[in-house]
């Protein structure tokens, strides 16, 4: 081969290796295009499934909290007010909260009934203890003719408004809908820096 024939090959073979790798380049361009794009969808579909995930865990902790609630224990021993007084004693042991309890419930209540106020009890002192700093929570329960009524009050800081029509709060919600559930209703007052008060009525039946 002569000299300028080798100069020609050598030219045409460095082409060549130029134009592999700009291919190889393109290709791996092509790849990490996709690469992003694919976690891109990854991502997207991840959020997607995390919030489906996320309704699904509301709507499993309602239910939890209102449909699937057993007979709490204490009411196969007590009645209603001494489930509550019980009670009482083991979140004040507890917390350190004092908890006065008075109740004066003349009749015998239906059992789907103890058992909504029991667990109103239950989250409202709950809150009490977590939430308002307070020194003392008065419980009253009491029956009207054809109600029976739950007052639970704290000394606390006070629930604001903004917390009071949170559509997150499913503790104030499992209160209501527990109450609405059978007919009645949940109302919650909050003072700042005097407290909280929860008012719940549950219509008894007529006979
Ligand atoms: N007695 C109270 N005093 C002051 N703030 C309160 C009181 N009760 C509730 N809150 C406020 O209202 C919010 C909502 O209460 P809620 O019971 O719905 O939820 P939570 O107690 O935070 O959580 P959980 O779902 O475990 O009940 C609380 O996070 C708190 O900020
Ligand atoms: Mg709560």
């Amino acid at each position: 081969m002569t000299a300028p024939e080798l100069d020609r090959r050598e030219l045409a073979d460095r082409r060549l290796l130029l134009d592999r790798r700009s291919e190889e380049g393109e290709r791996t361009e092509a790849a990490a295009e996709r690469r992003k794009s694919e976690r891109r969808v990854g991502i997207e579909r991840r959020l997607a499934l995390q919030s489906a995930a996320g309704q699904i865990d509301i709507g499993i902790e309602m239910v939890r909290r209102i449909a699937g609630d057993l007979r709490p224990p204490l009411l196969d021993h007590h009645d209603l007010g001494g489930a509550i007084e019980w009670e009482a004693q083991k979140f004040a042991a507890r917390s350190g909260l004092r908890i006065r309890v008075s109740s004066r419930v003349t009749r015998d209540v239906p059992p789907e009934l103890a058992t909504a106020t029991f667990r109103i009890f239950q989250e409202a002192v709950t809150n009490a203890v977590r939430h308002s700093g307070a020194s003392t929570v008065v419980t009253r329960l009491t029956m009207a003719r054809r109600e029976l009524l739950l007052y639970v009050r704290d000394n606390g800081i006070g629930i604001t408004e903004e917390r009071l029509h949170s559509e997150v709060c499913l503790g104030l919600l499992g209160m209501r809908e527990r109450a609405r559930a059978l007919g009645g209703d949940v109302q919650i007052k909050g003072k700042p820096g005097r407290g909280t008060i929860l008012a719940m009525t549950l219509p008894l039946r007529a006979d």
